[in-house]
Order: C-alpha cells, then structure tokens, then sequence
C-alpha cells in the first residue's frame, strides 16, 4: 500500500504550441512516495528540495489529489512525501511533476478506477493552484510520455504523438524565477491572421515531422511567432543561446513552458551535448549562473 514514483519534468509549448504541445523528460524529474492511510484526505508529511508549501491545500500535489477523491467513494486517504529535484519557477513543469505523480499513484494504489484523460483532469486542478490557468500542456505529457497534443480543452481531448527514437532535449536554466501568472499576464490576447498562418503551419509542420521521423521538418517547424517575441524580453541572453544552440546543430530551440529555461532539440545524444556546451557557454561569459540538462525525450 505504498508507491514510489518518477515525476518527469516536461517541456510545454515547443515553440509553436503555446498551451497545446508538450514533451516529457526521460531523466529529468522529482521523486514522490503516496501511501494509503486510514485518515480520509490527504496530508504531505514531507518536502525536500524547494521551498513549497505543504499545507494541503496550498500544494499543487495536494490539490490534485483532493479533486481525485472527490470522484471517488473511498474510506481512507493518502500521505505523500515529495522530493524535489526540479526548481519551482524554471519553466520544466515543476507543478505537473508534483500534480500527476500524486494522481498517477493514487491511482494505482486503489486499483485504477480513473483513465488516463481523468488523472489528467485532475491533475489540470494542481497546475490551476500553481499558475491561476488550469492548462493541461505540461500535465499530459507527465502522465502519457512522449510528445503529446492537447487537441480540445472543452471537451478535454488529448493525442499521444509519436516520439522519434533519436530525439533529445537540452534544457539550460538561467537561475531566475519566472512566475507561470506573470508571464501569461503580459501576453496579448488577440493575435493577427498573418501571425495564424505562420503558426498553425508549423503546428502541423512539426507533427507531421514527429510522425515520419524527419528531423529536418521538425527543426524548420520550431518556431514561434506569437509568445517567444513578447516573452523572450524577460529571459536574459534568450538571443544569443537561442543563436548559439543552432549554429551548434540543434533542430530549433525556444522558450521552454513559460521560461525562464530555454530548450534546444535534437537528433542524438552526442548533438544534445554539444548544444549544451555552446548554450552555456553564452551564460558563463555573461556570468548567469545555471542549471543544465540533457535528456532523451520519452
Ligand atoms: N502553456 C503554459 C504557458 C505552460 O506557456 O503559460 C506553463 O508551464
């Protein structure tokens, strides 16, 4: 009656799906351990890593985990310990981590009554707590892997894409924190037809590209022509890395979720380790302390 669990990091948006695409980290991600136990509810006996809040009701795993009993007619509860790995506020979707590993393993520990789709609804409730927006883009991938599509919030239809085998992601993390709230606040709410048509070729680009394995229309589908210029300001030497990460042969590279942490992908592990050298190289002459990470996508 007790679970251990690896809560991916995730990547949300890849360039051109702002609230819609999302990717999965093999190798990045916290730890969590879910017990049942005979008092109803749910309580976080520990939090090691960040500085979070563990009152229940303030903490996203908590959160995520009252809306899971709340669907279902059980006589005891849960008790959760998390071991953070992944910093809140770095854009790799430390609040989805925390969201689906308590669902997920709740789940599991009462003999998997909810679907996939449900855990992720539930786990939508933790990213509300965390951003004010209950967006599902970093929350999918955590509990499906992979690439993964947010085709309709309402209603809630989510696709697994296919992963090429060869794809990995470097993501560099600039030690500032980016409120998820802050910088959706400074998006504009309307976006020109011009702006769509660029964007929803990509959209489909890129999926096409992770159907048939071409790498190279992967890489020219990465790009972003709404969010990346309004929120990249906030992100310092966005530019230059971004610059860097290609010349050094990533398919493309962009903000990663709402940032501050800027992704690169690409085909094979010894190419995603060259782009982190150039990308950190720009923040060691810059002097930007940061966090670094290289991962297979899966
Ligand atoms: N799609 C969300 C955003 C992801 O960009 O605001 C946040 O992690």
């Amino acid at each position: 009656s007790e679970i251990r669990v690896f809560c991916p990091a995730t990547i949300a948006n890849v360039s051109c799906g702002f609230d819609v695409l999302g990717l999965a980290l093999d190798s990045v991600g916290d730890e969590m351990v879910v017990r049942k136990t005979q008092e109803k509810g749910i309580k976080i006996i520990k939090l090691t890593g960040q500085d979070l809040p563990t009152e229940t009701l303030q903490n996203v795993a908590g959160v995520a985990g009252l809306a899971l009993l709340a669907a279902f007619d059980y006589n005891g509860g849960f008790e959760i310990e998390i071991y953070k790995k992944i910093k809140a506020g770095s854009g790799i979707g430390s609040s989805a981590a925390s969201s689906t590993g308590a669902v997920w393993a709740m789940n599991q520990l009462i003999g998997k009554p909810f679907t996939p789709l449900e855990l992720v609804k539930f786990a939508m409730e933790g990213e509300r707590l965390a951003s004010g927006v209950a967006h599902a883009d970093n929350v999918a991938p955590a509990l499906f892997g992979g690439f993964t599509l947010v085709r309709s919030y309402q209603p809630l239809d989510i696709v697994k894409i296919n992963t090429p085998k060869e794809l990995f992601a470097t993501v560099i993390h600039p030690q500032i924190e980016v409120k998820t709230s802050d910088s959706r606040r400074i998006l504009k709410t309307t976006i020109s037809l011009e702006d769509g048509i660029k964007q929803w070729g990509n959209v489909g680009g890129l999926i096409a590209g992770l159907f048939t394995e071409d790498y190279d229309l992967i890489g020219r589908s990465l790009e972003d022509h709404i969010v990346e210029p309004i929120r990249s300001i906030l992100i310092p030497g966005f530019d230059s890395v971004k610059q860097k990460a290609i010349e050094a042969g990533a398919l493309g590279s962009g903000i990663s979720g709402s940032g501050p942490s800027i992704f690169a992908l690409s085909k094979g592990e010894v190419a995603a380790k060259k782009v982190a050298n150039a990308m950190s190289e720009v923040y060691d002459k810059i002097g930007i302390d940061y966090d670094i990470h290289v991962s297979k996508v899966n």
